[in-house]
């Protein structure tokens, strides 16, 4: 089949259609999708350059990029339950080296959910990775609910974007951190007070919150202090040896105010989230859909760090001039 690889690790231009790859077995736990689109993320950009490969991705090279997507399924194992041949589904892998941009991918039945019905599958293949880690990171990390008070930095990124309406609908009051450029697109997620990290330092800002999300991974927890005070909860998207450390003290019961969210897919949460999507009380902004020949490109525009909402590559010809990301 054909598949985007990459036989060392590098820069941008190391990423390479191929023919011939073989398409994956079906295991009994397993669907096959043909693949509609992929998200493009950091961790993608992150993984080509062969950060973690002697750690959390030892996949072999050559490797497909890819972490989350959408597509139709195939085939389905002997022991899948939920899903059918035919369905739309949308999905992430749970193999930290990633490997779903190929014409089919293998997804674990756990990992995928029906595709949202009221968007197209190259809109829905921009949610599984970065709205699982918003709403993992904001419902069971944070513990937002009513009457709480959050602040999301990155408010205006692939992550961000989620996490602000989320922790609206969770039912947390909810400020963000943006550039200026940004500020209209945040408040038109339903932020109620933007700060604009341009204009002014954030370390500045004169509030009190339950929980800091630092989606933009551009922060710790002291930097925060104030804001925090004793009881808030700081979680960071950005594993580091002293996020790591902290997390590990905080699953220790040790110290629990320092978090780190590593996203986890679950077909649990890709149902609530194609919920709140079909009663559109989530939506996903797309700022490109790039031609899978586009691939180098696409990776060039996350590493930029100023996405605003996602990127996806369509491996359907056409897909690219389908959305109006001002729609
Ligand atoms: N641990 C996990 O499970 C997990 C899962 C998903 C993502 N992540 C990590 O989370 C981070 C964000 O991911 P993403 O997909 O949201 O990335 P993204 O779409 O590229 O968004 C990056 C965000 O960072 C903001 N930003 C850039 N420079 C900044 C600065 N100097 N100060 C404050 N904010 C700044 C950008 O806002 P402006 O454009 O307004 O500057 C943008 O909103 C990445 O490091 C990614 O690897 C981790």
């Amino acid at each position: 089949m054909e598949a985007c690889i990459y036989k060392k690790f590098g820069k941008e231009n190391v990423l390479e259609w191929v023919d011939g790859w073989p398409k994956p077995e079906c295991k009994p736990d397993s669907v096959i999708i043909e693949v509609a689109a992929i998200s493009i993320n950091p961790k993608d950009a992150l993984l080509r350059k062969g950060k973690f490969s002697r750690t959390l991705a030892r996949d072999p090279l050559p490797r497909l990029t890819g972490l989350d997507g959408s597509g139709v399924v195939v085939e389905v194992g002997e022991n899948v339950s939920r899903i059918e041949v035919g369905d739309a589904v949308f999905g992430m892998t749970n193999n930290f080296s990633g490997g779903v941009l190929g014409a089919f991918a293998e997804f674990k039945e756990t990992e995928v959910a029906k595709a949202p019905g009221t968007i197209s599958l190259v809109e829905a293949a921009s949610i599984p990775l970065a709205a699982q880690t918003a709403l993992q990171a904001l419902r069971d990390i944070c513990g937002i609910s009513r009457d709480k008070k959050v602040l999301i930095t990155g408010a205006s990124g692939g992550v961000g974007h989620f996490a602000i309406q989320i922790a609206r609908r969770l039912g947390a009051e909810v400020h963000g951190i943006c550039s200026t450029d940004n500020i209209e697109f945040v408040s038109s997620l339903g932020a109620n007070c933007i700060y604009d990290y341009k204009k002014n330092e954030p370390v500045a800002i004169d509030d009190q919150y339950d929980a800091i999300f630092d989606a933009a991974g551009r922060y710790e927890r002291e930097y925060f202090s104030k804001q925090l005070g004793k009881n808030g909860i700081f979680v960071t998207t950005v594993p580091t040896g002293k996020s790591l450390l902290s997390e590990l003290l905080a699953r220790l019961k040790v110290r629990i105010k320092n978090r780190l969210v590593f996203v986890h897919s679950s077909h649990k949460d890709l149902n609530q989230l194609s919920d709140w999507v079909d009663s559109k009380k989530l939506f996903t902004h797309i700022q490109k859909v790039y031609d899978k020949n586009e691939i180098v490109e696409a990776h060039t525009q996350i590493q930029s760090g100023h996405t605003r909402g996602k990127i996806v590559v369509s491996t359907q010809p056409g897909a690219a001039s389908d959305i109006d990301p001002d729609a």
